[in-house]
């Protein structure tokens, strides 16, 4: 999978700007604020059709602009986000496409960020953004079930707010949640074994250490237990007054030689783990869809100390796209040709 070019018109802090990209590796330089991630953060909202830096796509139109638009150029044909003031428009190679299904991951990228180490300190919520996210673009059968679940969820709750819900209703409504619910946990099963068949090697080949790391799921239930568990717990819905099980509230958490990571490990290892859960998640994507993703580097590697730069940069998939983003090019370790992008301020306007 690889991008040919990508031009933004009204969008963040650029007015018109049109990037061509060369099929193997990138550079992005220039100062802080001047729109490095802003590119990345564009390729992402073409890959998930929404940004992960905010959950209001206004933010994304240019100060006191109408509109928003990326137009990336692939070899997997033309993609087309058009964000205006009351909603988000997609198209494919010119045509409408009313589906998010039929849009997400059809580009897929995976971006490594300082701040992916804040999922160890996000909610459950937030890092189950992470995983709907990253299956919806592999698994059509995931996203649809997931839309169908939370569209009955706010049924569901919606009735149990009322003083005498109607029985009969929730009854249909758990019926009808079952078969989702077994889709959600049985591809977020599927999800979390291919990370576990990978993790630990990508740990080792990143810290040169030979560490165990190993992703628990913390999932609602067994899905032979689906049925029960809604019978079992409505009465707990009626005292709480809204659905107190199912995936909505499933987790996980990262294990490190058998000991919770999060309790154990230093800054360093941390990081690294997330850069492993990346690499391992990129095999994920290669399995599902026979296609390496784009790897986008935000700032990821002047944090990185020689060693682990040059370890991370040599188990990047060979025929990966890649994209970098730094301050400086003098810090980085880069033995291959490259096309450089040199950002400047007074260019964007
Ligand atoms: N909607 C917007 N309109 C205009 N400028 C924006 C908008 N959103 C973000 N910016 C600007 O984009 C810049 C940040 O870009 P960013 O890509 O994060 O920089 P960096 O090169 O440090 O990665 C800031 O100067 C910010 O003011
Ligand atoms: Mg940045």
């Amino acid at each position: 999978m690889l991008i040919r070019s990508v031009a933004l018109n009204d969008y963040r802090n650029y007015s018109r700007r049109y990037f061509e990209f060369d099929p193997h590796l990138n550079i992005i330089i220039g100062k802080n604020g001047v729109g490095k991630t802003n590119i990345l953060e564009s390729i992402l909202v073409v890959s998930n059709t929404k940004s992960y830096r905010t959950s209001d796509d206004q933010n994304l139109i240019r100060k006191d602009c109408d509109f928003a638009r990326i137009n990336l150029v692939s070899d997997e044909g033309t993609f087309k986000v058009v964000i205006n003031k009351k909603n988000k428009s997609l198209y494919i190679n010119n045509e409408l496409i009313k589906k998010t299904s039929e849009f997400i991951g059809r580009i897929n990228a995976v971006l490594f960020k300082p701040s992916d180490l804040e999922l160890f300190t996000q909610s459950p919520g937030e890092r189950r953004k992470l995983l709907d996210i990253e299956i919806s673009k592999v698994s059509k059968r995931y996203i649809q079930a997931l839309l169908k679940y939370n569209y009955l969820l706010k049924d569901k709750n919606k009735l149990l707010k009322e003083l005498e819900p109607d029985r009969i209703l929730l009854n249909v409504i758990n019926e009808s949640m079952e078969p989702l619910i077994a889709a959600i946990i049985e591809e977020r099963e599927k999800f979390f074994q291919t990370i576990n068949k990978y993790i630990s090697e990508k740990y080792s080949q990143i810290s040169g250490k030979n560490t165990e790391i190993r992703i628990i799921y913390e999932k609602c239930c067994e899905i032979e237990e689906i049925k029960n568990e809604l019978e079992r717990t409505k009465e707990k819905d009626d005292y709480y007054h809204y659905a107190v099980f199912g995936p909505h509230h499933d987790d996980y958490r990262f294990l490190m030689d058998g000991y919770d990571l999060n309790s154990i490990a230093s800054q360093g290892q941390k990081r690294m783990t997330l850069i492993a859960f990346k690499f391992a998640l990129i095999r994920y994507i290669e399995e599902n869809i026979n296609k390496t993703p784009i790897v986008l580097l935000d700032d990821i590697l002047s944090e990185l100390d020689k060693e682990n730069q040059e370890r991370l940069l040599r188990i990047i998939p060979e025929n990966a796209q890649v994209i970098i983003t730094n301050t400086d090019i003098h810090n980085l370790l880069i033995d291959k040709e490259y096309r450089l992008i040199e950002l400047k301020e007074e260019e964007n306007v």
